[in-house]
């Protein structure tokens, strides 16, 4: 038995590859869950389906766009005639619109409110009654390290990730009675296309101790292995909480 098997898994954001939805999408297609890749890119998310059905997993591949309500209705509604339930949502898809506050325009930041905070409001918005129909559910929301500590260039992303984290314990508070657990995760420096986009980077490189103090870039599976947890029965009685997956980043 996979430590999921049998879970409804909704991941958002699941065409990068290298990059954390994917990752987590196939993880938890390898664990037991029928997976629901969604991405903006609808080709990228296909393929991640396909990986999961060529690990012996079950999944369907899914346009959508995170922004839009009628798309997270439409998604939701198309888990629910694919597999008849919704038991697991993790909130992935993100942008990362990096620049110091003078640079950023008007525009910058309500796309990047847009994408990272209000997807999320929205994906668990829907979630809830199908979660409440299954007699449960877990939902994972991707904050950032940058949602706990201030950093240059991240005042709309940390703003956005801040709000997640936020968000995360109310929701975990409102969904408590029907049993529906809300977390949220926060990764440090992990290998994607997304932090390769941000550094200018070809490949991972070793990171100054003073800011990792492990010294290194984390690969996806570290993050996947977290949300997997989240994911599983095994976090039971975990609700409202904050995992910091950083290799100690924001300790010091
Ligand atoms: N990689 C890191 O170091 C890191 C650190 C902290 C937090 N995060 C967060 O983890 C999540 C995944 O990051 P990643 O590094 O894998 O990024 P990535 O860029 O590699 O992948 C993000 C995916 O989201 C999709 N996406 C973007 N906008 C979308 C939209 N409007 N609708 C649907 N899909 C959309 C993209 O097409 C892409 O497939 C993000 O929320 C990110 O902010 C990443």
């Amino acid at each position: 038995m996979g430590r999921v098997q049998d879970k409804v898994a909704i991941v958002t954001g699941a065409a990068s590859n290298p990059g954390l939805g994917y990752t987590t999408a196939l993880t938890l297609g390898r664990e037991g869950a029928k997976v629901v890749a969604t991405d903006v890119d609808a080709a990228g998310a296909e393929r991640c389906a396909q990986a999961v059905r060529d690990a012996d997993g079950q999944a369907l591949g899914l346009r959508q766009d995170v922004t839009s309500e009628v798309e997270w209705n439409d998604v939701i509604q198309r888990t629910l005639n694919a597999y008849g339930c919704l038991d697991v949502l993790v909130n992935n898809a993100g942008i990362a619109v990096l620049k110091r506050l003078e640079d950023m325009t008007l525009a910058d930041w309500k796309r990047q409110i847009e994408v990272n905070l209000t997807s999320v409001f929205l994906g668990c918005k829907y979630a809830l009654a199908p979660m409440r129909a299954a007699g449960g559910g877990s939902i994972v929301n991707l904050s950032s390290v940058a949602g706990l500590v201030g950093m240059a260039t991240c005042t709309a992303y940390g703003a956005a990730k801040g709000g997640v984290r936020i968000m995360s314990k109310s929701i975990a508070v409102e969904g408590a009675a029907d049993n529906i657990r809300c977390n949220s995760v926060h990764p440090g420096v992990i290998w994607t296309n997304m932090q390769a986009q941000a550094t200018g980077l070809s490949k991972p490189q070793p990171v100054a101790p003073e800011r990792v103090p492990m010294g290194r870039m984390g690969e996806p599976q570290d993050i996947a292995n977290c949300v997997l947890y989240l994911a599983s029965d095994e976090s039971n009685y975990v609700s409202g909480a904050e995992f910091t997956v950083d290799a100690g980043m924001t300790t010091q």
